[in-house]
């Protein structure tokens, strides 16, 4: 299956970058939009401290890692010491102190694979899920914010993706598809690929930036002001880039051996990892490696049924780059 099919340039494809670029502009927020996001951080953080007064609230996923679209939930992690208290009664309690004011449809999950407070502003019209104390997520938002700072292609490309994600249905973990947080490492790993290389690994570079987190020590360069100029001598453009990323999953990438992994800017093997049968319910059948918690694979919702329809999606996407003569409008079809 490897190979299957040989990337012949297509001379119209540099006609493609103002259509993708239209639909990458059109997908950004507004700015009035952060500004109400950070109206309502203010006013949770507020209700907050007033029962705990050392608590901290942090936006993390796409509202604050620059991959978010437009009209986006905010995610929201609750950091917070309380050595005697269960989570589920933190959430309860969180529940409760937010139902005091005018919020809307106040509720905890206390059962959820990830339990949350889910709510809605109705001042703002947002809605927002609250954690507690998945630090780690704040920090993965951190490098993948960092990251889009090295060169804007990375921002215009996984904008791209995840509207193609959406477009196709194909970004719905409880069917066994692939999380935006995935497909953001993706493209990361794509960029690290290139010849000459679109971004660095900067877990690999020597370390401005260090925390501990649930046992897991993160750390990573992140002066990446620094690193304006890394793409520079790549001059692939974003229809280039779109191609070339749906022809590298679709043809290039070993799905039986190879293990994504953007910690370390490269492939690693399944072997490796110990990825190579079925354990649970993870059947390690696409892996990505998380950038932090490595004995995470994020492919590990994928199953017998989703790969192939993954797979699918990345050939279709693949062929349409190839041959179509409209592929902005084929690409995007709803399934
Ligand atoms: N996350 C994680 N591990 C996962 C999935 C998600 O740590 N397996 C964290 C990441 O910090 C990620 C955030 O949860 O940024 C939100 O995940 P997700 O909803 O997949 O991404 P968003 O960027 O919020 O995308 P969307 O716009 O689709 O909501
Ligand atoms: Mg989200």
């Amino acid at each position: 299956r490897m190979y299957k099919r040989q990337m012949i340039r297509r001379r119209d494809i540099d006609n493609l970058n103002v259509p993708f670029l239209a639909i990458y502009e059109s997908l950004i927020p507004p700015e009035e939009e952060k500004v109400k996001q950070r109206q309502l951080l203010a006013l949770l953080e507020k209700l907050v401290n007033k029962e705990w007064p050392k608590a901290q609230l942090f936006i993390y996923g796409s509202c604050a890692n620059s991959f978010g679209v437009s009209k986006s939930d905010i995610d929201i992690c609750l950091a917070i010491e309380e050595a005697n208290m269960e989570k589920s009664d933190i959430l309860m309690k969180l529940a409760d102190i937010l139902q005091s004011d005018n919020l809307q449809n106040v509720q905890a999950l206390t059962r959820a694979r990830v339990p949350i407070v889910k709510l809605m502003d109705p001042a703002t019209g947002i809605s927002c899920d609250i954690c507690i104390n998945n630090l780690l997520a704040v920090v993965n938002t951190k490098l993948l914010r960092d990251y889009a700072q090295i060169d804007a292609r990375l921002r215009q490309l996984a904008f791209i993706i995840k509207h193609w994600t959406k477009s196709r249905g194909v970004n719905e973990t409880y069917h066994g598809t692939l999380s935006s947080y995935a497909y953001v490492l993706m493209c990361i790993h794509f960029l690290q690929q290139r010849r000459p290389a679109i971004l660095p690994c900067l877990q690999e570079m020597e370390s401005t930036y260090s925390v501990n987190v649930d046992n897991v020590n993160c750390a990573y360069f992140d002066k990446v002001g620094r690193l304006a100029d890394f793409g520079r001598p790549n001059k692939e453009t974003i229809a280039q880039l779109v191609w070339g990323f749906f022809y590298y999953w679709a043809y290039c990438h070993d799905y039986a051996n190879s293990v994504i992994s953007v910690r370390t800017g490269s492939i690693i093997s399944k072997r490796e990892k110990d990825w190579t049968r079925r354990v649970g319910n993870d059947r390690h059948l696409i892996c990505i490696e998380d950038p932090f918690e490595i004995s995470h694979d994020l492919g590990r919702v994928v199953d017998k049924r989703s790969i192939k329809v993954l797979r699918e999606e990345f050939e279709r996407a693949a062929d349409i780059m190839q041959y179509d003569p409209n592929p902005c409008v084929k690409l995007f079809e709803p399934y």
